[in-house]
């Protein structure tokens, strides 16, 4: 039997047009330009800002721009799923109202929450539903408003996140294009170094956790660091090696943007030079699951049919993996 692949075929990325830059940090908590860039290597994040906007407006603009693309109508959509912990509300998913709003009537949704990690995990999960002959159009979609759950006063945690939203379109192919492999993991032993201490089931929202400043994002960045270096790297050196390819064989590393350093680690281990590495941290910061659609989309007009590329994460969770995709077309 023809084996059918999940190839993505259109591409589509927002950033909301408010700026913070490290200057601006520097008004704001106790920290510095050169501090920021040297530790992290961001200089500017995308923030929302508008009463009643959240996550799935950002979405919205992502998805639009895919289906210009592509020529297609939200109608043509089959499924959409979206990566993000910062829903527009606990519940319903956001996927639903990034439907509703795109009168995408004939798609049903639901959300992934796997961190940084949850653009590459719901890509896995979309890519089973063109690879099954299930679906023919699927939308993944990953996107935060992290700076409505940012601590403005915490200058370890505060300086590193943005705002922003990527979506790819999956649809089938029978040729060697699209999602070849995945490695895909996680260890819940990590959750404590990365989390919201409150407002879920576990500590519900009370006036004693808004004044303990519990719904906030909380990081201890030492070890999460260094179990990033460690599992991005390494999780991206053992889909290279599961599937025998050098560094001279890779078109584009494109990882999650949470540290330069992180970044530069990986390349490192898989032997490739920094030409050969999507980096936009310095503008958007890490925008959690928006970083990796967003990256795609920045390098769209640079991709060409037959590139190999490497997607690598690391988040909260622990979440972590790796997707080998071969590219499909051209721009
Ligand atoms: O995407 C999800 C996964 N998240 C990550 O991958 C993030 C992983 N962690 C990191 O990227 C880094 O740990 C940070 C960027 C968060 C911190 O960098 P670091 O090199 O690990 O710094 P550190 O936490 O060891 O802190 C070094 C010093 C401390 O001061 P002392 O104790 O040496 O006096 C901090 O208090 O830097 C201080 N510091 C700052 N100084 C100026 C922490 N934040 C700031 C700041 N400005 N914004």
């Amino acid at each position: 039997m023809t084996q059918i692949r999940a190839a993505i075929t259109a591409l589509g990325g927002y950033v909301p047009p408010d700026i913070l830059s490290n200057a601006d940090f520097e008004q704001m908590v106790d920290t510095t330009d050169a501090w920021i860039k040297s530790r992290t290597g961001i200089e500017t994040r995308h923030i929302l800002k508008g009463e009643g906007l959240g996550t799935s407006d950002m979405a919205v603009e992502a998805v639009k721009q895919l289906c210009i693309k592509r020529k297609i109508e939200p109608n043509d959509i089959d499924l959409l799923i979206c990566a993000t912990v910062t829903p527009d509300h606990q519940f319903p998913a956001t996927a639903n109202i990034i439907t509703d709003k795109l009168g995408a009537k004939k798609a049903w949704g639901f959300d992934v929450g796997a961190a940084c990690s949850g653009f590459i995990y719901a890509l896995n999960v979309g890519a089973q539903f063109i690879e099954t002959g299930k679906h023919k159009k699927v939308v993944v979609v990953g996107a935060d408003k992290m700076s409505s759950i940012m601590d403005y006063t915490d200058r370890a945690t505060c300086i590193l996140f943005g705002d922003g939203a990527g979506a790819v379109l999956l649809e089938p192919t029978t040729e060697a294009f699209g999602i070849m492999d995945a490695i895909l993991k996680s260890d819940g032993h990590g959750r404590h170094f990365l989390h919201q201490k409150a407002g879920g089931s576990v500590k519900p929202a009370s006036a004693e956790t808004v004044s303990n400043r519990e719904h906030f994002v909380f990081q201890d960045g030492q070890p999460v660091f260094k179990a990033a270096v460690v599992g991005m790297a390494e999780v991206s050196a053992e889909i290279m090696e599961k599937n025998k390819l050098t560094a001279d064989d890779i078109a584009w590393l494109v990882p999650h943007q949470a540290n330069l350093r992180i970044i530069d680690a990986t390349a490192r281990r898989m032997g490739i030079g920094n030409d050969k590495v999507m980096i936009n941290i310095q503008k958007y910061g890490n925008t959690t699951a928006g970083t990796i659609p967003l990256c795609l989309s920045d390098w769209e007009g640079r991709l060409k049919t037959g590139d190999n590329l490497i997607l690598a994460a690391f988040g909260g969770g622990f979440t972590w993996g790796a997707v080998y995709l071969r590219w499909a077309y051209t721009a």
